[in-house]
């Protein structure tokens, strides 16, 4: 791979470079995102739509999509020459990463009850966003984030690990609770309710977007908080569709939860 990677950059310095200008074009996408919306709904879950081409089975679709975020970090780990593996702040970093996208892409799809499919377009922009991403994180982390040893007992690292960590457990249970209000063979809707749904209605994405804003935070790099980013550009608008469309579904919908933030929005 290392290969691979010397014939794609003709310096390391041209590699890091590329490496910013896509955590800056991330940021670029990210504001063209928020806008398109203001307008438009991802289309995939309740939002499906057949005008974004042919359905894919909801399980395929994101264990297939999700698949590169995992796989092409661990070969770039594997298979490349990595200089700041042996540093702790990396090995956290890099360990948080993982965590999230072994169970995202090799334990969360298969765990989907009755989920929508997802048209083909939503599904190969998520597989092109993870390889794209996945490379991006780790590549910058594994060989050219450099942090001082003392890092890991800064202020910044330790309230961004907390964040993350805080944020990744409300994910997946947020998650768990979306799962189990589905009895085999059901498609339909219901009023989540437990853990953080009693407060907004989208505590998964909640979850998500508290969890790499924390990565952010500890990595200190344009890298990660452009992930950051992006995750609360698209997570914060599902989370706002979401809340709207419960209200306008359930009657009964608990009129004091909020959509994303408890309390406030
Ligand atoms: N980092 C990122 O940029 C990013 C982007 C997208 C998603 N994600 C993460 O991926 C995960 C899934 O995202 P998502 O957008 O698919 O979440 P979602 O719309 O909340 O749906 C999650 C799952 O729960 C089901 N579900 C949701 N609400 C339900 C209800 N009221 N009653 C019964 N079942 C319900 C959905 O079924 P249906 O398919 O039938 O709706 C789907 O299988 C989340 O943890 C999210 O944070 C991350």
């Amino acid at each position: 791979m290392d290969a691979v990677l010397s014939t794609l950059f003709y310096s390391e310095g041209a590699e890091i470079y590329t490496l910013d200008c896509m955590a800056y074009f991330m940021l670029f996408m990210a504001a063209c995102t928020s806008v398109t919306l203001l307008f438009v709904n991802v289309p995939y879950g309740r939002y499906t739509s057949s005008k974004y081409g042919f359905p894919v089975d909801a399980r395929v679709a994101w264990f297939v999509q999700e698949m590169p975020a995992f796989f092409v970090p661990l070969c770039l780990l594997l298979w490349t020459t990595t200089a700041n593996t042996s540093v702790l702040p990396n090995q956290m970093l890099i360990a948080m990463y993982f965590c999230h996208y072994f169970q995202r892409s090799l334990i969360y799809p298969f765990l989907i009850k009755g989920g929508k499919p997802t048209p083909f377009a939503s599904f190969a922009l998520a597989f092109v966003f993870c390889i794209y991403n996945g490379y991006m994180q780790i590549r910058y982390l594994s060989h050219y984030a450099e942090y001082p040893e003392y890092w890991v007992t800064h202020p910044c690292f330790l309230t961004g690990s907390v964040l993350w960590l805080v944020g990744w457990l409300m994910n997946v249970h947020s998650d768990h609770i979306l799962r189990n209000l589905r009895k085999p063979g059901e498609t339909g809707y219901k009023i989540p309710t437990g853990g953080m749904f009693e407060y907004v209605s989208g505590a998964n994405f909640l979850g998500e977007i508290t969890e790499w804003v924390g990565f952010a935070l500890a990595g200190h790099s344009i890298h990660s908080l452009a992930f950051a980013i992006f995750t609360t550009v698209v997570l914060s608008s599902r989370a706002v569709s979401h809340h709207k469309w419960y209200l306008t579904k359930f009657e009964n919908y608990p009129r004091s939860r909020k959509a994303l933030i408890p309390f406030l929005f």
